[in-house]
């Protein structure tokens, strides 16, 4: 199991935005987390990603403890994330904002310092052709040399995710990747994920488009008021009695 999530709480205040979760992701799945607004998912993200200090609770990252650990440090073992809305940098272009994520670990004038100007340079190649894998993988050769604000919005989310796989995620947390898609543009997304699975990435999707969810999810959570309500196939998701009151009968297209 690549990620265990035991017992976690995440309240503020009297709120208690997460409370007792638990939910185990296999690797290589890719597994998904829905429910309403404000059900606590993307609180889950964070306090997955050492955003947020848990309340209670454990999480074990390859059976080893993450939990109070920084964000920078989660994101060195593996654990990466996209934001929820279009979190790139609009005034740097593709390229850098992809080299901003292969570059996190790697700023040249360190590597410079500590291994002599040569080595760097062969680094700073790497990272180069890294890139260039990365932008071509997500379609965005053509647009290299744009400023990030200047991108279509379908664009600014491969984007998002193009910088998130620079860092060499083992786990892909994916905040409502689709949101704003056209059907074209989710499609395409959906064969994305496939491919980034493909690679051997585990991906945990919070989505709203139920239709992305039942495709593309091998296992489903549910959360209602920070609390799992359900657990299962999309099969199963889909006909369960307490998520489609919690949830899905709220007119979701499936
Ligand atoms: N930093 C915070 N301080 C106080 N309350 C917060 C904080 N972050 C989240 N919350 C509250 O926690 C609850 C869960 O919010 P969260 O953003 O996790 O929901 P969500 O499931 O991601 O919803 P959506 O589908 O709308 O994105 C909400 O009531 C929210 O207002
Ligand atoms: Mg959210």
């Amino acid at each position: 199991m690549i990620l265990q999530v035991k017992e976690v709480s995440k309240h503020f205040g009297g709120l208690k935005a997460v409370n007792n979760l638990s939910f185990t992701v296999a690797d290589n799945s890719i597994w998904g987390v829905i429910g309403p607004n404000g059900a606590g998912k993307t609180t889950l993200f964070n306090c997955l990603t050492g955003t947020y200090q848990l309340t209670s609770g454990e999480i074990l990252f390859n059976d080893e403890s993450i939990a109070g650990l920084k964000p920078s440090k989660v994101a060195e073992k593996g654990l990466i994330r996209t934001f929820q809305g279009n979190k790139i940098f609009p005034g740097f272009t593709v390229y850098e904002n992809v080299l901003m994520g292969a570059d996190r670990r790697t700023p040249t004038k360190a590597w410079e310092e500590i291994l002599g100007i040569k080595k760097a340079k062969k680094i700073e190649k790497e990272a180069h052709e890294k890139v260039m894998e990365i932008l071509d993988f997500l379609e965005l050769t053509a647009e290299k040399d744009f400023l990030g604000k200047n991108l279509s919005h379908g664009s600014q989310r491969r984007l998002a995710i193009a910088t998130a796989l620079a860092s060499n995620p083992k786990l892909l947390l994916l905040d409502e990747p689709a949101t704003g898609m056209n059907p074209e543009e989710t499609a395409d997304l959906m064969d994305h994920i496939r491919k980034i699975n493909k690679m051997g990435i585990t991906i945990v999707l919070i989505e709203h488009d139920m239709k992305l969810v039942m495709n593309i999810c091998e296992k489903i959570t549910v959360i209602s008021f920070g609390e799992k309500i359900a657990e299962g196939s999309p099969k199963e998701i889909a006909q369960n009695k307490q998520v489609i009151e919690a949830y899905l009968g709220r007119g979701s297209q499936f």
